[in-house]
């Protein structure tokens, strides 16, 4: 099964005229980003913590979070109506499903992709989409001035956010991901442009006899290295580097997971030739990305594509531009793995 075959059907041609349930659905298309900020907000001031355990008062929660309390008020309100905490008598507001969602220690909690999207970061490169478009050129680096990487280097405190949404994203996908990979007798697994390292601390819990390399540039190295989880630490070597100078050689497995939808088709071929380079004949690469899926599919991989656009000036690629783009670095496609939920992971040889 491909990734194509599992996204949902979505929009067929249609004479029929426009009704008012289509014109209620596009404005809540429209609409997406106000709500986006607002649960921004709310999963800022950790409003469902503070309701965890019993329903509080507006008031309550301004003083817990330093908010203005009017203003808390308007915005919890709006987005009850949303299903996002329900609110009671008195300006009171208690935990919903959807609430629970964003509770920090949440499984598979959102709390962090909410926070990010209102990052300025994020937000301010959004804002330059049709700049994008009419133009070809990344917003953010219009925006900002330089790229998102060199922005992160000199960016501490949206590094560490940005770094802490990888490893939550990375955390979410990392059991359907190790159930599409087949890794018996492996050795040493290479996590390119590893951030820091969810997907490899994953895989080392799973198999024992396994070591690791994290792979990135420096600062991102001296961060991950500090958090990495103390029982794994001693199997893993930290290497700083750049992936378009050099990739370490000795793994079986090659891991390049969201790195190649930040960059071009130029720059993806330049970090394929480095990863070709440290491969064995024995060796495998697994690439691990959200595809683009067939044409009218709704699916996650179209997203992050555009994401790729404004943000990185990469781009998410479809299953026959990857076969191109491997193709080019002389590289084979072995096959597709199917993972339950999130990316597909494709595996590669020399
Ligand atoms: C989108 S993140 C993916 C992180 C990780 N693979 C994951 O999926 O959680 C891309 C990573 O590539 C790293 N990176 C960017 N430029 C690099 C370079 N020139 N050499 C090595 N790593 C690089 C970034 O620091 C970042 O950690």
């Amino acid at each position: 099964m491909t990734a194509h075959s599992t996204a949902n059907k979505q929009a067929t041609p249609s004479t029929t005229p426009t009704t008012h349930s289509d014109r209620s659905t596009m404005f809540a298309l429209i609409n997406g980003y106000r709500i986006s900020q607002m649960l921004a907000v709310v999963a800022a001031l950790r409003i469902a913590d503070h309701v965890q355990s019993s329903p509080q008062t507006v008031s309550e929660l301004a003083r817990l979070t330093g908010a203005h309390e009017e203003a808390l008020y308007r915005v919890l309100r709006t987005v009850a109506g949303f299903g996002v905490f329900h609110e009671g008598p008195e300006r009171t507001f208690a935990l919903t499903p959807l609430a629970a969602t964003l509770l920090d220690k949440a499984d598979a909690s959102l709390r962090t992709d909410a926070q990010v999207i209102a990052q300025e970061w994020s937000w301010r490169a959004w804002g330059g989409l049709l700049e994008s478009v009419q133009t070809g050129r990344t917003a953010f680096d219009e925006v900002f001035g330089h790229n998102t990487w060199e922005f992160f280097q000199t960016h501490p405190d949206a590094s560490a956010l940005f770094n802490n949404w990888m490893l939550v994203l990375s955390r979410r996908s990392a059991d359907s991901i190790l159930d599409a990979i087949d890794l018996t007798s492996t050795n040493v697994v290479v996590d390119v442009g590893g951030g820091h390292g969810a997907l490899l601390r994953a895989i080392l819990h799973r198999h024992d006899s396994v070591r690791g390399v994290l792979f990135d540039t420096p600062h991102v190295i001296a961060s991950a290295r500090s958090g990495f989880d103390a029982d794994l630490a001693p199997r893993v070597s930290f290497v700083s580097g750049d992936c378009f100078l050099y990739v370490p050689a000795g793994g079986d497995v090659y891991l390049l997971k969201d790195v190649l939808h930040d960059w071009t088709d130029e720059r993806s071929l330049e970090i394929l030739g480095q990863c070709r380079r440290a491969m064995d004949s024995h060796a495998r690469l697994l690439i691990i990305e959200h595809l683009v899926g067939a044409p009218n599919q709704r699916c996650a991989g179209k997203v992050l594509d555009i994401q790729m656009m404004v943000r990185q000036g990469g781009r998410n690629r479809t299953e026959a531009e990857f076969r191109k783009l491997l193709n080019a670095a002389d590289l084979k496609l072995v096959r597709i793995g199917a993972a339950e939920a999130g990316p597909q992971v494709l595996v590669v040889t020399r």
